[in-house]
């Protein structure tokens, strides 16, 4: 039977990719210097860092591949109605094939202008191996940027996506500590009486919430995920 299946994701998915978390043993937020970088503050007052920063984090997502996770979640797009919402700015869940993600921190596979990075005129795709220099004008004069929510900025779209997971018939979410609010509360708008899986190898606090806790990584994950899909369509 054919299935709403929405997805909340984050690093997590990504970290057998090579892409690495943000938190835990190995996590990119464990180098303060790199939180500063990834601030709107660093993009204004220390613009070089910042972009060689973001530069680096551009090529490690162009020369990274998604997983099997990834294609799991594009897969099921055969037999279900999928939306992915992920924390992730990478594109890996694109290239597996999904086509109906929603980027809440934005994306590192697009541009935009540093004076208003909502503005649609200077939003584009930019190849992840190609770097953005000091001085590439935006298209409004303004420096050109990632287009990813830094810390100090406000994360836009939250609304939809609290509908979306309202109406899921299967809520799924995979990777993400939800330690990093608004997104962690869309925990909170699955239906009480629908299926709730979560997968990741760490514990975190979700069971009160009637969450099947599948602890696991995600590419091994998936397979538990696969087998409770085929129980429910039974
Ligand atoms: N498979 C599944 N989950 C994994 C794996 C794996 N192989 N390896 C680690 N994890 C889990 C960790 O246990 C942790 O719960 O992925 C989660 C990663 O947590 P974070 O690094 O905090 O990433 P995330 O939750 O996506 O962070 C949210 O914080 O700084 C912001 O904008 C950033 O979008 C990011 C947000």
């Amino acid at each position: 039977m054919r299935q709403d299946i929405v997805f909340l994701t984050g690093a997590g998915i990504s970290s057998e990719s090579g892409i690495p978390t943000f938190r835990g043993k190995d996590g990119l937020w464990n180098d303060e210097r790199k939180v500063y970088l990834a601030s709107s503050e660093a993009l204004y007052n220390d613009t070089s860092e910042f972009l060689a920063f973001m530069n680096d984090m551009r090529q490690r997502v162009f020369d990274a591949a998604p997983n099997a996770a990834h294609a799991f979640i594009a897969d099921l797009e055969k037999q279900h109605q999928v939306t992915v919402i992920t924390q992730n700015i990478d594109d890996l869940h694109e290239r597996a094939g999904s086509t109906n993600v929603i980027h809440l921190h934005g994306e590192l596979a697009r541009v935009c202008s540093s004076d208003n990075r909502h503005d649609a005129r200077y939003i584009r795709e930019m190849p992840m191996n190609v770097p953005i220099r000091l001085g590439d004008d935006a298209g409004d004069g303004s420096q050109l940027r990632s287009h990813v929510t830094l810390f100090g900025e406000y994360v836009s779209g939250m609304q939809d996506a609290a509908e979306i997971v309202k109406d899921a018939d299967i809520f799924v979410v995979i990777g993400t500590s939800l330690t990093v609010h608004p997104a962690a509360e869309l925990i909170r708008y699955a239906h009480p009486d629908v299926p709730k899986f979560i997968i990741n190898p760490n514990e975190v606090d979700i069971a009160s919430l009637g969450y099947k806790y599948i602890l696991s990584t995600a590419t091994e994950g998936v397979k538990t995920l696969q087998e409770e899909l085929n129980h429910i369509n039974r």
